[in-house]
């Protein structure tokens, strides 16, 4: 017996040791973790199970019939973060480079299948050369599972990807398929063609950070959510960010103690928009002093800068926030702006998380390069996202909310709960400025006329309560008081049931 114990613990030593140490250094001395190591810190400690740790490829070709290493480069399992349960698996890429074979996309299949059936979230960490060459079709037809089982679980568990090595080719489309994407700086990046390809077939030089590092696609191509320093920070925010998730779309959000006065006055806030309507201010400051602990899990913070978008706590239930952000582009919705709150919204509304969204916007941005670029079918997305979304929902209104991006920013017309506007909030189709140019374009050139004309428009426009007149808005509240009033709405709101006519899906203007 004792023998047979032993045997087993040798097997699994050697497991353990995926492509041997030498592997292990050179991954160390890149500065990355091994799938182990990054496990061991996502999960919380000794809640990881693993499966399938003897697995062996069944490749023949190429010599692999003599090169069998358990586990197949792959590590999964569950385990526990803070407690919740949740699925995960991470390339070894000290074994074959994490690539992917049949075996190995099998493994992959069974950790998303168990998390589906077992109504869990599924975090993936890449580190993988892509597809195991020496395996052709067969490791293609793995890809196309894993991403079968990403489609068929979005929208019912969280589905997460930790981008931290190489991931190339195909292999981009199943963190593609997830709902968040993180990368690490300096030492990953994603792309469907290399650097080598691309100088070939299109003369572009670029490295391979300029092509599909952390900063490109956490900046440039919105590929990836966020980008962090190192694997450790990585992972400690990735547990961060779990802490805010359902574990699935019929759990409901979670709530925590939370240790924050939901009355907590913030005198401040009543000063936080300028007396001067041209100027901007930080929403960020009104986020932060609205959540729980000022604690705001911020998505995509350097792509479309213009439009904040994030995961808070009030009372300690979670919250997604969407924020038009004054001090970039004067808080303007553009096309990229209203992409990135689309897909967040919509994300939200897939798990059941409150929404809650602040507006200070004074248009769409105009312009050539927007409309080629389809800002009309971008700009729908959102109109699309908030108006399908049967979450809870509410709106305060800051300053401006002008034109088209009033009635796309969660308005009552698209079944806000409650609407709720500051004093300084200004709700009409334009600014005086433009208002007065069409209106009274005969007397432009008459100065006098011309002021007169502004102010009685800001007199009779620039103020919330026409809106409030009307019901559009359902009061006028103290800045100070944003909190305890946001807080309460949310309390109204939990037992909200609505539900859209049946239909198989709709048609998001892609
Ligand atoms: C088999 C692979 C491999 C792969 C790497 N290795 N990628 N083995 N299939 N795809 C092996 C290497 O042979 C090497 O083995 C070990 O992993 C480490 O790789 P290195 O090249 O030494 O590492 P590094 O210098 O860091 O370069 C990493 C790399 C490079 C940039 C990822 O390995 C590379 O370019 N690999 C090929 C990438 C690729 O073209 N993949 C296919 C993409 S297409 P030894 O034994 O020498 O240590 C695709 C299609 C998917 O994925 C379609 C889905 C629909």
């Amino acid at each position: 017996m004792q023998s047979i114990l032993e045997q087993l613990s040798v097997r699994r030593e050697e497991a353990r040791l995926g492509g041997g140490k030498t592997r292990i250094d050179s991954q160390h001395s890149r500065g990355k973790l091994t799938a182990r190591e990054r496990l061991e810190l996502l999960l919380d400690i000794d809640s990881f199970e693993e499966f399938d740790m003897f697995i062996k490829h069944r490749s023949t070709d190429f010599g692999m019939d003599k090169s069998h290493i358990p586990g197949d480069g792959v590590v999964t399992g569950w385990g526990t973060i803070n407690g919740r349960k949740v699925f995960v698996y991470a390339q070894d890429f000290t074994v074959y480079g994490g690539s992917l074979s049949e075996t190995h996309a099998k493994k992959i299949c069974k950790i998303q299948e168990m998390a589906l059936k077992n109504n869990a979230p599924i975090i993936g960490l890449s580190d993988s050369g892509g597809a195991r060459i020496q395996e052709g079709v067969a490791a293609l037809a793995g890809y196309s599972d894993v991403f079968q089982n990403n489609i068929l679980a979005s929208g019912v568990i969280p589905q997460i990807s930790v981008i931290m090595g190489p991931s190339a080719g195909g292999a981009v489309y199943s963190p593609a398929l997830t709902d968040f994407i993180f990368m690490v700086r300096d030492s990953s990046y994603m792309f469907l063609t290399g650097p080598d390809v691309l100088k070939t077939v299109t003369n572009e030089v670029v490295t391979a950070e300029e092509l599909g590092g952390a900063k490109t696609h956490t900046s440039k191509s919105s590929v990836a959510d966020g980008a962090y320093d190192n694997d450790m920070e990585a992972i400690a925010e990735i547990r961060r960010l779990f802490d805010f998730l359902p574990l699935n779309n019929r759990e409901g959000t979670p709530s925590r103690p939370f240790f924050d006065c939901s009355d907590r006055i913030e005198d401040s806030l009543d000063t936080l928009v300028p007396e001067n309507p041209n100027l901007p201010y930080d929403m960020r400051e009104l986020i932060e002093k609205v959540a729980d602990e000022s604690d705001f899990f911020e998505i995509q913070a350097d792509f479309a800068k213009n439009i904040l978008c994030g995961f808070v706590r009030i009372e300690g239930q979670t919250i997604g926030v969407v924020a038009n952000q004054p001090t970039v582009l004067a808080g303007c919705l553009d096309s990229d702006a209203s992409r990135k709150a689309a897909r967040f919204v919509r994300f939200c509304d897939c798990f059941e998380i409150p929404v809650l969204t602040f507006v200070d916007v004074p248009g769409f941005l105009p312009g050539l390069s927007q409309e080629y670029g389809g800002v009309i079918k971008h700009g729908a997305k959102l109109l699309y996202a908030y108006g399908e979304a049967t979450v809870p929902k509410v709106t305060v209104i800051t300053r401006k909310a002008f034109g088209g991006a009033y009635c796309v920013m969660a308005s009552k017309h698209l079944r806000g709960d409650i609407n709720y506007a500051w004093p300084t909030a200004q709700i009409a189709v334009m600014g005086a400025k433009g208002a007065v140019e069409v209106l009274h374009r005969q007397d432009l050139k008459n100065e006098d006329k011309t002021a007169q004309h502004i102010a009685d428009y800001e007199e009779t426009f620039l103020s919330p309560f026409r809106a409030a007149e009307r019901g559009y808005i359902d009061d006028v509240i103290q800045p100070h008081n944003t909190r305890r009033r946001i807080s309460r709405a949310f309390a109204l709101l939990k037992d909200k049931k609505i539900s859209n006519p049946w239909k198989k899906h709709g048609n998001l203007p892609l």
